[in-house]
């Protein structure tokens, strides 16, 4: 029963979609087990560009079944316009599944999302702002939506009806704190159209969205489904399933590094729950990071960049988001964090992306330790926030490389300083590295025995 759990090692964005596409090809189901639209990733595909949020990466394929698990929270606005999208490219989507027990993310999720971030000021966390926390908070507080919920209007305008109170009544009380903001900084309140306003906000009105959402229920119906019994069914025939996860280990919001962490669980465990599998349907756990590291949004990241190699990896690796278009932060790869990452989700294989990007940047560094500020050496990852948020790192130096990497499809092509580099990450983590990126296609990538 080969259960493969493929999760992001850093802080996302590490190429896992590239990865899910490559190792889906034994599989016969994929599955996404957490996170939104939040999420965003782009596979090349004899030279035409396809970009996700919601779906999982295995689409391409005919054959597969793809399912988006109850643990995603999905905004149906989305989900139909990137089944559209792929129909228009010719992309069947017949195979794809959503689970019924998925929460919705509505409206006044991604409003509510805007305004706590405006409130938070210079403290904000650098959400995508596509209503991910708010959606989480109200599966949490039981005043969630369903997918199942599109399927009767009854049930959906009195539950819609019951999610909205407090939410109306909040987005109030930011708009007023806003607009006093507004008018003490000398600016005219009345240009700002988000949040909503005192008046009824046409985008939240209850009418409206249930009409809209029931004709978005009548669309997505032929592909809503008991997708955890889809998974067993396929496991129990000892068929593949890879079990998708979005954004990654250090923005899990139990593990990562909280506040400044996504609304779900991206670390491997979370497959369980996300799909509704048991964990002993988990045979194998896959790590993707990039070969130096990047985040977007605030929060700690002691090895970050401000200098020319930072801004040479930005440009190098195209370090700009496929879902907000936000500039990445980017710095050396972070060993101490990575190990973290390797013992948190119990990781058998690493997938170490984008090692091209390191091309002619001179020598490579690597994070080894930190120092916290009173001089102590630590060598595992902080869990106090204050430690971490201060902490300096401490460089192993390891030579660089200067030769074109993009048509190497052999460990032995690679020059031996990249060789050596992943060496290095192999026996600092415990872990091996089974799979290189080399460049943006599907085929640059190399194997390793
Ligand atoms: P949220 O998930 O939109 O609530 O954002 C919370 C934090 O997670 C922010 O710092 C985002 O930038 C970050 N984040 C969310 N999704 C992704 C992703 O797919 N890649 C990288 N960062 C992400």
């Amino acid at each position: 029963m080969p259960g493969v759990v493929i999760i992001g090692a850093q802080w996302g964005d590490e190429g896992k979609g590239k990865v899910v596409d490559l190792l889906a090809a034994n599989a016969s189901t994929i599955v996404r087990f957490q996170g939104g639209n939040n999420a965003g990733h782009t596979i090349v595909r004899d030279g035409e560009e396809f970009k996700f949020h919601l779906i999982p990466s295995g689409i391409l394929y005919e054959d597969k079944t793809c399912v988006i698990g109850n643990g995603v929270v999905v905004d149906p606005r989305v989900l139909l316009g990137e089944i559209d999208g792929l129909r228009r490219a010719g992309v069947g989507v017949g195979d794809l599944k959503i689970s019924a027990n998925a929460h919705l993310i509505m409206p006044y999720h991604v409003l509510l999302d805007t305004a706590g971030e405006t409130k938070l000021g210079k403290h904000s966390i650098g959400t995508t702002r596509r209503g991910i926390g708010p959606c989480y908070a109200d599966k949490a507080l039981r005043l969630g939506i369903r997918v199942q919920d599109l399927l009767d209007e009854k049930i959906l305008r009195t539950k819609i009806r019951a999610a909205l109170e407090p939410k109306q009544q909040a987005l109030r009380e930011l708009s007023v704190l806003r607009r006093k903001r507004l008018k003490e900084a000398g600016e005219d309140a009345k240009a700002v159209s988000e949040p909503a306003g005192d008046g009824p906000d046409p985008r939240i009105d209850l009418h409206t969205m249930v009409e809209e959402h029931v004709a978005y229920g009548h669309r997505l119906e032929p592909h809503i489904a008991d997708t955890a019994k889809l998974c067993w069914d396929a496991l129990d025939a000892d068929e593949t399933v890879i079990f998708e996860g979005a954004q990654a280990t250090l923005l899990d919001l139990d593990h990562g590094t909280y506040p400044f962490v996504t609304s779900s669980n991206p670390v491997a465990g979370a497959a369980t729950v996300g799909a509704g599998v048991g964990p002993t349907d988990i045979t194998e756990v896959w790590g993707v990071a990039k070969a130096y590291a990047t985040r977007v949004g605030a929060g700690p990241f002691p090895t970050e960049l401000h200098d020319e190699t930072g801004e040479r990896m930005v440009d190098q690796g195209r370090e700009f988001g496929t879902t907000t278009g936000r500039r990445r932060r980017c710095g050396w790869i972070d060993l101490v964090a990575l190990r973290y990452a390797v013992r948190l989700n119990r990781i058998d294989a690493l997938a170490i992306t984008k090692l091209d990007v390191l091309r002619g940047l001179g020598p490579l560094r690597v994070a080894v330790r930190y120092r916290s500020r009173e001089g102590a050496v630590l060598d595992s990852f902080p869990y106090h926030q204050s430690i971490l948020h201060s902490a300096t790192p401490e460089y192993e130096e390891l030579p660089g490389f200067d030769e074109e990497i993009g048509e190497c499809r052999k460990e032995e092509e690679l020059p031996r300083a990249a060789r050596d580099f992943l060496a290095y990450i192999a026996e600092f983590t415990g872990v091996p590295v089974r799979l290189v990126g080399v460049g943006p296609a599907r085929d640059q990538v190399v194997w390793l025995d």
